[in-house]
C-alpha cells in the first residue's frame, strides 16, 4: 500500500485517521498527519504509535503518494498553492471538503492532476462511515479501487458521479447530526415515560442501529419493514400517525434538501 498523508486532523480528519489506523489496511508508518499545531495532533501519535506527524504540508506532500485534504473548504486554495511545486503527476489528491469541486481542484493544481472528491462522514471513527468517491478522468480504475479500499477500511464506499455530491452531502455527509437528534428525541420520550436517561440512550440508539441493519441486511423496502411492525389498531400505528400529523417525513426531506442546496451554493 502507498503512503497516505492527511492535511488537517480535526473532526473529519481524526475520524478517518483513527478508522484507517484501526483497520490495519496500512502500516502506521505509512500514515502521515499534518496539522497546524503539533500539540493538537500529538494525541494521535500517542494513540497509534508509529504515525508520522508534521506541521509542514510541503513535507507531507513530498512523502505521501495519496494526499487527503481534510481541512475547511476556504483553506484549500492557500494550502494547494503552497504545495503546488511538490505535487508531481503521480500523486493522488483527495478532497473531502464540502462545496469544493473537481474543477476547482484542477484549477488550483493542473488539468493533468489526479483528483478524487470524496464525501465521508464521521462514523468513520467507529468503522461505519458512508463515503462517496468521485475520481477525475486522470485517475485510473486501479487507483480508484485503491481509494475505495482505503475508504472501505472504515465503513462502506460507493463510486458515484460528482453530479450526485449534493445528494450525498444531504443523505450521508450531514445526516449523522439529524440521526443524533432523532436518538436524543426518542430517548427524551422514554425519559418522559419514566426510563432513566442512560438506559434511554441505549434503547434508542440500539433501536436505530437495528432498524438500519434490517434495511441493509434484508434488502427489503423500508416501507415494507415499517408495515411489518405496525399491527392493526396497535401502538406503532398510533406513533406513525403522530409522526405523519407532525410532518416527520416532510421535515426530514426538507433537511436533506437544505444540506444539498447549501453544498451546491458553497
Ligand atoms: N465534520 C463532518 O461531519 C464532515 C463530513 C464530511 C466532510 N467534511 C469536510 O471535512 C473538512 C474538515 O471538516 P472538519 O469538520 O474536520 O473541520 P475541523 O474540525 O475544523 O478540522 C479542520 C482541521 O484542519 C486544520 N488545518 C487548518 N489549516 C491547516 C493547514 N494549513 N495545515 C494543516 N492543517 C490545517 C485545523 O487545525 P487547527 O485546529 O489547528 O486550526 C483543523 O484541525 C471540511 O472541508 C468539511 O467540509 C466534514
Amino acid at each position: 500500500m502507498k503512503k497516505i498523508g492527511f492535511i488537517g486532523a480535526g473532526n473529519m480528519g481524526t475520524a478517518m485517521i483513527r478508522g484507517l489506523a484501526t483497520a490495519n489496511l496500512v502500516e502506521k508508518e505509512d500514515i502521515i498527519v499534518c496539522g497546524r499545531h503539533i500539540e493538537k495532533i500529538q494525541p494521535l501519535e500517542t494513540e497509534f504509535n508509529g504515525l508520522l506527524l508534521t506541521t509542514n504540508p510541503e513535507k507531507l506532500v513530498e512523502q505521501a503518494d495519496i494526499i487527503i485534504l481534510s481541512v475547511k473548504p476556504y483553506t484549500i486554495p492557500e494550502i494547494l498553492t503552497s504545495v503546488k511545486d511538490k505535487l508531481t503527476s503521480d500523486k493522488i489528491i483527495i478532497s473531502v471538503a464540502a462545496g469544493v469541486t473537481i474543477n476547482d481542484l484542477e484549477e488550483l493544481t493542473s488539468s493533468t492532476a489526479k483528483i478524487v472528491r470524496v464525501m465521508p462522514n464521521t462514523p468513520a471513527l467507529v468503522g461505519e462511515a458512508m463515503s462517496s468517491i468521485s475520481p477525475n478522468a486522470n485517475v485510473t480504475s486501479e487507483e480508484t479501487q485503491q481509494i475505495s479500499a482505503i475508504f472501505s477500511s472504515f465503513g462502506e464506499s460507493e463510486v458515484v458521479p460528482e453530479s450526485l455530491m449534493d445528494a450525498v452531502v444531504g443523505v450521508s455527509g450531514s445526516s449523522p447530526a439529524y440521526v443524533y437528534m432523532f436518538i436524543e428525541a426518542l430517548a427524551d420520550g422514554a425519559v418522559l415515560n419514566g426510563m432513566p436517561r442512560d438506559k434511554a440512550y441505549k434503547f434508542a440508539a440500539q433501536a436505530v442501529l437495528g432498524a438500519a441493519k434490517m434495511v441493509l441486511e434484508t434488502g427489503e423496502h423500508p416501507g415494507k419493514l415499517k408495515d411489518m411492525v405496525t399491527s392493526p389498531g396497535g401502538t406503532t400505528i398510533e406513533a406513525v400517525k403522530s409522526l405523519e400529523d407532525n410532518g416527520f417525513r416532510s421535515a426530514v426531506l426538507s433537511a436533506v434538501q437544505a444540506a444539498a442546496q447549501k453544498n451546491s451554493s458553497m
